[in-house]
């Protein structure tokens, strides 16, 4: 990376890679870490925020490790940066260290790929606003749909270290067992619904699979893992609960809707495509109810979101 990514401007820091490899089908991950002003900024990072990753003077990688989907695209000059979440964020002495899962879909991730350790990245963050944990809840209900997994991955981290009282479940999602975006494959796929994930049974958070082919855990979509779940469970208090979701849109719809039918508070996490990041370009507008009104104003998904409420978006209105 150039000089220009030493740049002193407010939120823009640099990473050193400490490691990045294939760790599934079409995904990789990346371990960074901050040190000085940025591992106190990062440190602070909230489950659910993101950050904007610079690609722009990354190398293409060599022909042949480009999946031929790819290939069309991959010369593509990449000027915006891209945003990413974090799926684990640690402390660890004056450092902070943060991981980075993401999916090779396009020029700026395949441009990610050829990072090694000890190169350094450039990102704008952390931005927008991630998940809370409102005082009195007692059961977690986390919802992914495919690579909506890091941020519901950090927010089981938060869970187990500074809310012990909040039991977690969580609810992974994909098309097929190749595509879950998990490192280690879960311990039994024998067609039974509660299975033991290594990336979140290590913070003592139970799970349940589901494919759309039947590969792994239950056959359908997840949203009937979690309805399932919360008919097993109807006598649980409702202010106690809360659902979690980040994944596809019509999954986070499914699952808004699901919540609401039983007045359980939720929280989404929406994707759009974000030129900025930080409020300018108006790009990721979100249509989102005003309270005790028929009115609707967009809000901004880099800026007002990612997480929102459930209950205040308009789901099947992107503009973007
Ligand atoms: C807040 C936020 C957090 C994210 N976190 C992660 C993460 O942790 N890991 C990860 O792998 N990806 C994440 N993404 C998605 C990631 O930003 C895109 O995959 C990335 O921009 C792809 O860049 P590219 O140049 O490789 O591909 P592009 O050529 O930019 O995109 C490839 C394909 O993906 C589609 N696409 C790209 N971005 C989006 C989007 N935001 N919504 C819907 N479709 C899109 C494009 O339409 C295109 O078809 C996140 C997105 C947002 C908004
Ligand atoms: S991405 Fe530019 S305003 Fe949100």
């Amino acid at each position: 990376m150039t000089q220009k990514h030493e740049s002193r401007k407010k939120g823009c820091h640099a990473a050193t890679v400490l490691s990045n490899v294939r760790a599934g089908e079409c995904f990789w991950k990346m371990r960074l870490r901050f040190s000085g002003e940025a591992a106190g900024a990062f440190a602070r990072f909230r489950p659910g925020q993101f950050i904007e990753f610079d690609t722009s003077d990354l190398a293409i990688p060599a022909t042949e490790s480009i999946p031929n989907a790819l290939r069309d695209g991959a010369r593509r000059s990449v000027l915006l940066r891209r945003p990413f979440s974090f799926s684990d964020v640690a402390v660890q002495g004056d450092a902070t260290l943060a991981d980075l899962l993401y999916c090779v879909v396009g020029p700026a991730s395949l441009r990610m790929t050829t990072l090694r350790a000890g190169d350094v990245a450039s990102l704008i963050g952390p931005l927008g606003n991630g998940f809370t944990v409102p005082a009195g809840k007692r059961t977690a209900l986390l919802v992914v749909g495919g690579m909506g997994l890091p941020p519901i991955r950090c927010l089981a981290r938060l869970l187990s270290t500074e809310h012990k009282d909040v039991e977690a479940i969580a609810f992974i999602g994909a098309r097929t067992v190749a595509s879950l975006p998990l490192e280690e494959r879960p311990a039994a796929f024998d067609g039974g619904l509660s299975l033991s994930v290594p990336t979140f049974a290590t913070l003592g958070v139970h799970s349940m699979v589901a494919t759309d082919d039947g590969s792994a855990g239950h056959r359908g979509p997840v949203t009937e893992c979690l309805a399932r779940w919360l008919q097993e469970n109807v006598d649980r208090d409702r202010e106690s609960l809360i659902v979690y979701a980040c994944g596809p849109e019509r999954m986070l719809e499914a699952v808004a809707q699901i919540a609401a039918e039983r007045d359980i508070d939720c929280q989404v996490s929406m994707e759009r495509r974000m030129a900025c990041g930080i409020g300018l370009c108006q790009s990721c507008a979100i249509e989102c109810r005003v309270e005790d009104s028929t009115e609707t104003v967009y809000k901004l998904c880099c800026q007002d979101g990612p997480v929102f409420d459930a209950r205040e978006v308009v789901f099947g209105a992107e503009t973007a």
